[in-house]
């Protein structure tokens, strides 16, 4: 049976999921219960919700977690996350408060720049097409003004426009490529904006515009981040033979591409929650940030970790492009909390620390990778949510918990070790 429907976006939520239940759940209504627990009462914020996107049937929730006792750039920082894996808010808080008593993260915006194409067929003579761009150039940039006005009020605009010959990989191809400074907005509809004024002025019956529209790897929208002490400082005990090891894991990472993948991973984990958490497109900053680990055609760690004289230093470089005014930053109500619980930060500012939360992350895994496995952690989060799920009281839990200090945690080991625990009673 065809499940295809006609008008689909014109029937109410009601209808929608009247329609989902009849095609795909055999008429089980126990599907509506499930849909509406997840509603909101309050109805500015379910509309608001219902009109983020398209064919809204629920809200979908993660948690929002925060990680205190940051220290970025000598200010102190309670950072939002939204995941939903277990671990990372809390390793984002250890780490924190490790690298508070070391000086705290360093991090600074190195540059903040964004691109956009105008991607075009031209079959003419070349030096034709750069005397015709040459002379275009200022209509081109007029082209935007009442588009750019604002922008450039505020600092920002259009940086430059250059005609790209891309011939040599695909017959006629060539484009515009354009350079903006966006300031505290992502910038997405701004610069396609433009790129769309500049295509229409440029086009005449020789130059076939394909598309036009941003780039989402900004390899010049970049920012570090950085923590580093004396090597003794490092581990209680081994510090030495501990950080080297440390340092040997990144340049595994960086040499060895399976891992690298699982690395950068790690640093993801605390870069996404922010991204999410703070309203911000995160398959823009995950597309652009792989890209930007193959820069050197390979594919690499994001993180880097040295000893010199006795210090260690642990660093990441990468480009995000992020705003703190516009789209979704200013409309969910927990992105504006996530943004005043960080002082309301320029996008700059939100660079360095999200930045700093994958750097914080990449040195939580790294930590425990190197020294007790990652299964340690993870397992005591597994048995406290295997009690949970046995209904077990407080003091069970307790019990259960020191009985498995030095056990592995499997479903069936915490459910026999239960059992016997009541038997015994
Ligand atoms: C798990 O989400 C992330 C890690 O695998 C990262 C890593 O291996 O570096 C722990």
């Amino acid at each position: 049976m065809s499940k295809t429907v006609n008008g689909f976006s014109k029937l109410t939520k009601s209808e929608k999921i009247e329609w989902l239940i009849e095609n795909f759940f055999k008429g089980d209504e126990n599907v509506r219960k499930i849909l509406s627990q997840y509603w909101n009462d309050n109805k500015i914020i379910q509309d608001l919700h219902d009109d983020f996107i398209e064919n809204t049937i629920s809200n979908y929730y993660l948690p929002f977690g925060i990680a205190p006792n940051f220290v970025i750039n000598g200010r102190d920082y309670t950072i939002p996350m939204v995941i939903e894996e277990s671990s990372v808010v809390a390793a984002a808080s250890l780490v924190a408060k490790f690298w508070s008593t070391r000086g705290g993260f360093k991090a600074e915006v190195i540059s903040t720049l964004k691109i956009g194409q105008v991607h075009f067929m031209y079959e003419g003579d070349k030096a034709e097409l750069e005397d015709y761009f040459n002379a275009k150039k200022e209509a081109l940039l007029k082209a935007t003004e009442a588009i750019t006005k604002n922008m450039r009020k505020r600092g920002g605009g259009i940086r430059a426009i250059e005609l790209r010959d891309k011939t040599e990989g695909l017959a006629n191809y060539y484009q515009l490529h354009v350079t903006f400074e966006t300031v505290d907005s992502m910038g997405a509809n701004f610069i396609n904006s433009c790129l769309e004024a500049i295509a229409k002025e440029f086009e005449n019956n020789q130059i076939h515009v394909v598309m036009s529209i941003l780039s989402n790897y900004v390899p010049e929208c970049l920012v570090r981040a950085e923590v580093s002490c004396k090597v003794e400082d490092l581990y209680a005990e081994n510090s030495e033979f501990l950080a080297q090891k440390f340092v040997q894991a990144v340049q595994i990472a960086n040499v060895e591409p399976h891992r690298a993948v699982t690395h950068n991973k790690g640093i993801m984990n605390g870069i996404d929650a922010v991204v999410i958490a703070t309203g911000n497109d995160f398959r823009a900053i995950e597309s652009c940030v792989h890209a930007y680990a193959s820069k050197d055609g390979k594919y690499k760690s994001l993180s880097n970790a040295t000893i010199e004289n006795g210090v260690f230093k642990f660093w990441i470089e990468i480009p995000l492009a992020v705003g703190t005014v516009g789209g979704l930053t200013s409309l969910h109500p927990l992105s504006k909390l996530a943004m005043q619980l960080l002082g309301k930060p320029s996008a700059k500012e939100l660079m360095e620390i999200i930045a700093v939360a994958g750097l914080a992350q990449n040195f939580a895994a790294l930590r425990a990778l190197t020294t007790t496995g990652i299964q340690k952690g993870h397992m005591k989060m597994h048995l406290t949510n295997i009690i949970k799920g046995l209904g077990a009281s407080e003091a069970d839990k307790q019990f259960l918990i020191d009985y498995f200090e030095h056990k592995t945690v499997t479903h069936n080991a915490v459910v026999e070790a239960y059992k016997k625990l009541a038997q015994d009673k």
